[in-house]
């Protein structure tokens, strides 16, 4: 059994003389003790909601909540033992940073001295502890914000909630918080869930991440996973850097397996034997499918297709190199350096190991091979 069980939760908002939203839909989620795990997904596809639930501060419209085996999603938010940073921070404007801090601790019915000890540590590692007895108002965004996160984070709970927590702060303090709230809550062993909808921290911070779009959870693993076994083209696209390259491709059966072409440069053929049954029925079955290729597993200079050069950049570390191909751009990445100008024709590499393939409903029906 999990720490945290979501099984089915729905979440429809409901006003008056306004269209209902169905903000979070049919939602299965378990979450272990000491596990972090990001929810990463763009602007209003229900994380917020999500978290909210959790804590108590909206109602499930269908679903049930455990924490630690209890059904919680009844229970008022204080009686739940989940701590939760919210996205506005919703500080006391009439207390002062400490007494914030420190009002979270209320219940927890600690000595005086305990509760300075335990607010001053929280302060120093998430560095506001020069504003202590400032009140929220003068303070800036990035210190209330973190406030909000010890406010949280000094709590005793069985569950920690952090909305979007650290996305008002420079990148360098950024980095540094994440390493150290990422030590506090390995060590005291916590169990929390982070909003973000930045990859670099969601990979950063997460043991798994769940990718959400549109109220659904289109898939819950780890980075490594997302990126080598994307459960659907949404995931495929979303997750990695550049995105991975899509193009429509036309099926044939080929002896026992298939070819898979977008073009007579563009053609490749995938061995029967590396694919399960469902996959090959798909494949007998439809006219076309998406194939996807990550930038990084082109390479460049020699190879069967032939791609007319949009761009070549060299980043630093890497070239990004885009060309046409078939009606397609395609982004290839390199360590190195090459010389190829835009108009110029050169080849790219790609083995037909190297596609993921997707069915017509977006489900991914072949995973590239990893090296
Ligand atoms: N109180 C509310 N009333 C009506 N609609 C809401 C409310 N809160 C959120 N929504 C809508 O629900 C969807 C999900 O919102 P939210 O959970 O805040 O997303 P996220 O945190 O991922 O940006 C959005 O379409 C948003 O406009
Ligand atoms: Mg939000």
């Amino acid at each position: 059994m999990g720490m945290l069980e979501l099984r089915s939760i729905d979440k429809v908002y409901r006003s008056r003389g306004r269209p209902a939203v169905h903000a979070v839909r049919s939602l299965d989620m378990a979450v272990e003790k000491g596990e972090i795990v990001a929810l990463l997904g763009s602007s209003g596809c229900g994380k917020t909601s999500t978290l909210r639930m959790i804590a108590g501060f909206e109602s499930v419209t269908a679903g049930s909540i455990a924490l630690r085996g209890r059904r919680i999603d009844e229970l008022p938010p204080a009686r739940r033992k989940v701590a939760m940073a919210f996205e506005g921070y919703s500080l006391y404007p009439p207390l002062t940073v400490r007494e914030n801090i420190a009002f979270a601790l209320k219940s927890q019915q600690l000595s005086r001295s305990e509760v300075s000890r335990r607010v001053e540590a929280i302060a120093r590692l998430v560095e506001i502890d020069d504003i202590l007895e400032s009140y929220p108002r003068v303070i800036s965004g990035g210190q209330q914000q973190r406030v909000s996160l010890a406010r949280a984070l000094v709590r005793d709970a069985d569950l920690y909630l952090l909305d979007e927590p650290m996305g008002q702060l420079e990148p360098q303090l950024r980095a540094v918080l994440r390493g150290r709230i990422k030590s506090l809550l390995a060590e005291r062993e916590m169990t929390a869930i982070f909003v973000t909808h930045d990859q670099t921290e969601a990979s950063a911070l997460a043991d798994r991440i769940v990718v959400m779009e549109d109220g659904v959870l289109q898939q819950f693993a780890s980075e490594k996973e997302l990126k080598e076994r994307p459960a659907n083209l949404f995931v495929a696209s979303f997750i990695g850097e550049p995105p991975m390259n899509l193009l429509e491709m036309e099926v044939k059966q080929a002896g026992s397996g298939f070819r898979l072409s977008a073009g007579p440069d563009v053609a490749f053929d995938i061995s029967g034997d590396g694919l399960d049954q469902a996959a090959r029925g798909v494949l007998a079955a439809v006219p076309r499918v998406q194939v996807g290729i990550r930038p990084q597993r082109i390479g460049v200079g020699e190879g069967a297709v032939r791609v007319r050069i949009g761009s070549n950049q060299w980043l630093g570390d890497q070239s990004h190199i885009a060309g046409e191909c078939a009606g397609y751009l395609l982004i290839a990445v390199i360590p190195n350096r090459i010389a190829a100008r835009p108009g110029d024709v050169v080849q790219f590499a790609i083995a037909p190991r190297h596609l993921n393939i997707f069915g017509p409903d977006g489900v991914c029906i072949r995973h590239a091979e990893v090296s």
